[in-house]
């Protein structure tokens, strides 16, 4: 679990990790930068997910995050900081509306090597044939969707429908039965 209250440290770099383009066959997805990362054991199980949805005749997919340094994500949120003030927000009023959207440093599940970003290049990823058969079948690879609107009370991150979570099985199956995301999970079985 890695949330506002479960941090990890300022230097902490996950295990084991790979390259998603030199791994992730292209025919399969198109991976967005050609430095993402994330652990041998997502990726494979990426792999095993995106290779069944082209079964399904569902293709187009794009990786379009992964693994994220604390640093990187300090980055992400003083940048989305930025943007509010330039809005006329306040600065206390600004860091609050970015906490929904963007972990702060040290919170982010992309510290982890676990978690993606999905999505189809060039529209919204909300409604499309890919994230219909992302939001379905994820869950059988050991990956959940992490931030849904109806969890947004206790995740204190607004509803992602790309942002995926490697958690293996038979973890993944479980919250999915149950409706729980990661917190209640968590707590549900400690
Ligand atoms: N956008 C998600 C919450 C993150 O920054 O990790
Ligand atoms: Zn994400």
């Amino acid at each position: 679990l890695i949330n506002v209250n479960h941090t990890v440290p300022d230097n902490y770099k996950p295990p084991g990790m790979v390259n998603l383009r030199k791994t992730l066959p292209s025919d399969l997805v198109y991976v967005k930068g050609s430095e993402i990362e994330g652990t041998k054991e997502a990726v494979a199980a990426l792999q095993d997910m995106f290779a069944a949805a082209k079964a399904d005749g569902v293709t187009g997919f794009q990786i379009s995050a992964g693994y994220r340094s604390v640093a990187y994500q300090q980055q992400l949120f003083d940048e989305k900081v930025a943007e509010y003030l330039k809005d006329g927000r306040t600065q206390a009023s600004a860091v609050s509306a970015t906490k929904l959207t963007v972990a702060i440093p040290g919170a982010s599940e992309h510290h982890s090597g676990l978690a993606f970003d999905i999505t189809v290049q060039g529209t919204i990823f909300k409604g499309t044939p890919q994230q219909i058969w992302l939001h379905k079948h994820c869950w059988d690879y050991g990956f959940i969707i992490r931030y849904q609107a109806d969890k947004e009370k206790i995740t204190g991150i607004l509803a992602e429908d790309w942002h995926i979570r490697y958690v293996g099985q038979p973890h993944a199956q479980i919250m999915r039965e149950n409706n729980w995301c990661l917190e209640e999970y968590i707590q549900a079985n400690p």
